[in-house]
């Protein structure tokens, strides 16, 4: 299809997409430059950043360069690895030219955002050293807390420890009427984990030589313990938060939002206050609730995201707050198993950031509005297999995971991974644990690209309940969401709205080792 007709399917595409969610049409354009609101170089670099005192840490980053658009549009970070902030609103028109600086292909993929096939960053459209790729998009998600990282087949999580990782917010008109904390008050924390050697540089799985340069791995190298982490998944010992270790904020008496971002390749965690006071969750994947929720504690699986909204003027100035990650079962343990456990388990308590409330007078008039957004309801009755889930298990069968005993294949989809245009569908992910991995089971944290769903049932298995109970009070399921958490044991149920874009996308576990091993699959769209 030549590129002008495509750019005019596209644009008629969102159109209807926006006509079908109730929101003012998506201005058509000519794909002109003087349509393109926001137009970023992206740039995917080896660098170096001063992490811990002593040596630089070598990494890979992203780094923006803003050609077209309001200043904000780009905030490019500071002296970190974790890239830049894109900050676009909801119906602009995107222009994000990637250039491979990087010494192996990649393409990167944004999460959570409803594009064409073409635009999402599959492994399929990865591009070699020196590449560019030009992604050119209209946003047609709602405001919410997207991101975007690598997609190269069978690199991601190698590419994504290294340091690359952004944030991709968007903004709209319903939630900028909510006057929510902005500016200073609006708080990005990504949150990672790491292992580093004496050096200070980062060690991935063993056979990988330790520096983010290196070249070539066999995939069995490296040792068994090695090997276990490059199937079970890599955790590391030490918390960074936006690329800082210990980290810690100063913050004002007065509300603020706080997005925070699983970008660990594995790793999983329960956010908790330090002084036991609930949380307060205003978003989710795909953006605000539809109204605040209060929890104890909040799960957040590789991926997910959640907004909290805080009131610092609670708490006495001078005092020092943390957020921390509590004690959890049923994560990720590959302690016992082949003696070699990890310094941090997964399921270990940690503390992940600090906060200390700023000497001065509270900030009055920070209410939080009890009503956030509209959302309807999901109504299950939609899908066209309703009471008939298509049923997807998590598996691992001879050390290698898979969906249904299938691994990645580049431009497959199964008859069941087929989809009608326009249509709802009920998925069930299953993670029964199989017998043959010495019985293991694992969590799994499974994303589907290209749209943003909603969790409509979940249950567990008897044998499972136990460690369940540890995590299940911190579940959001209220939102629009593209990654859930399954536990093991679990059964999660969930309707998907496949709108707009027929093509070929992705869906897979974000523990990034599970999916760069074979726990990832297409999913195929025909008009
Ligand atoms: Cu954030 Cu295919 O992933
Ligand atoms: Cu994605
Ligand atoms: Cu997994």
């Amino acid at each position: 299809m030549n590129p002008q007709r495509r750019r005019v399917l596209i644009r008629a595409a969102t159109s209807a997409a926006a006509a079908a969610l109730g929101l003012p049409g998506v201005r058509a354009g000519t794909g002109r430059a003087r349509d393109i609101d926001v137009h970023i170089e992206l740039h995917a670099v080896p660098d170096q950043v001063a992490v811990h005192p002593g040596a630089k840490t070598r990494v890979w980053r992203y780094r923006g360069r803003l050609l077209r658009g309001e200043t904000n549009a780009l905030d490019a970070s500071a002296d970190s690895f974790p890239g830049p902030i894109i900050r676009v609103r909801h119906g602009q028109r995107v222009r994000i030219d990637l250039i491979n600086g990087l010494p192996e292909s990649t393409i990167v993929h944004w999460h959570g955002l409803h594009v064409p096939q073409d635009m999402d960053g599959h492994p399929r459209h990865a591009i070699a050293p020196g590449a560019r790729y030009v992604y050119e998009f209209t946003v047609v998600n709602r405001a919410g807390s997207y991101w975007f990282h690598p997609h190269p087949h069978g690199r991601t999580g190698k590419q994504a420890y290294a340091g690359l990782v952004g944030l991709f917010l968007v903004s709209d008109e319903e939630e900028a009427a909510l006057d929510l904390p902005t500016g200073p008050h609006d708080l990005a924390l990504v949150l990672q984990d790491r292992n580093f050697d004496d050096d200070n540089q980062f060690v991935y799985l063993e056979a990988d030589g330790g520096g983010a340069g290196t070249q070539g791995h066999g995939m069995m190298g490296g040792g068994m313990a090695s090997m276990m982490a490059r199937m079970m998944g890599v955790l590391g010992d030490e918390v960074l938060v936006n690329g800082r270790p210990q980290a810690s904020f100063e913050v004002d008496r007065r509300a603020y939002r706080l997005r925070l971002l699983n970008a660990s390749n594995t790793r999983m965690y329960k956010l908790a206050w330090s002084d036991g006071s609930p949380l307060t969750v205003i978003a989710t994947d795909g953006g605000l609730l539809a109204a605040p929720v209060q929890r104890d504690y909040v799960m957040l699986a590789p991926a997910e995201r959640v907004d909290l909204w805080v009131d610092f003027g609670r708490w006495q100035a001078g005092i020092e707050l943390a957020l921390r990650s509590l004690a959890f079962e049923g994560g990720m343990d590959m302690g016992g198993m082949m003696g070699s456990a990890a310094a941090l388990p997964d399921g270990a308590p940690f503390p992940v950031l600090r906060l200390r409330v700023r000497d001065g007078a509270t900030i009055v008039g920070a209410t939080l509005p009890r009503r956030l957004s509209t959302l309807p309801p999901p109504a299950p009755r939609t899908a066209i297999n309703a009471g008939h889930p298509k049923v997807f298990e998590l598996t691992m069968g001879m050390m290698v995971w898979g969906i249904n005993g299938e691994g990645f294949d580049m431009l497959g989809a199964s008859p069941l991974e087929t989809i009608k245009l326009g249509t709802h569908e009920v998925w069930e992910f299953r993670n029964e644990g199989q017998a043959g991995m010495m019985g293991m089971a694992m969590p799994h944290s499974m994303h589907v690209h290209g749209l943003q769903f909603r969790v409509i049932g979940r249950s567990v298995s008897s044998r499972f309940a136990r460690s369940y109970e540890t995590v299940k009070a911190g579940l959001v399921d209220e939102g629009w969401k593209d990654t859930v958490l399954v536990m093991p044991g679990e059964r999660v149920r969930i309707l998907l709205g496949f709108a707009d874009y027929p093509g070929l996308f992705l869906y897979h576990c974000h523990m990034l080792e599970h999916e760069d091993a074979g726990m990832m699959r297409n999913y195929l769209v025909k008009a």
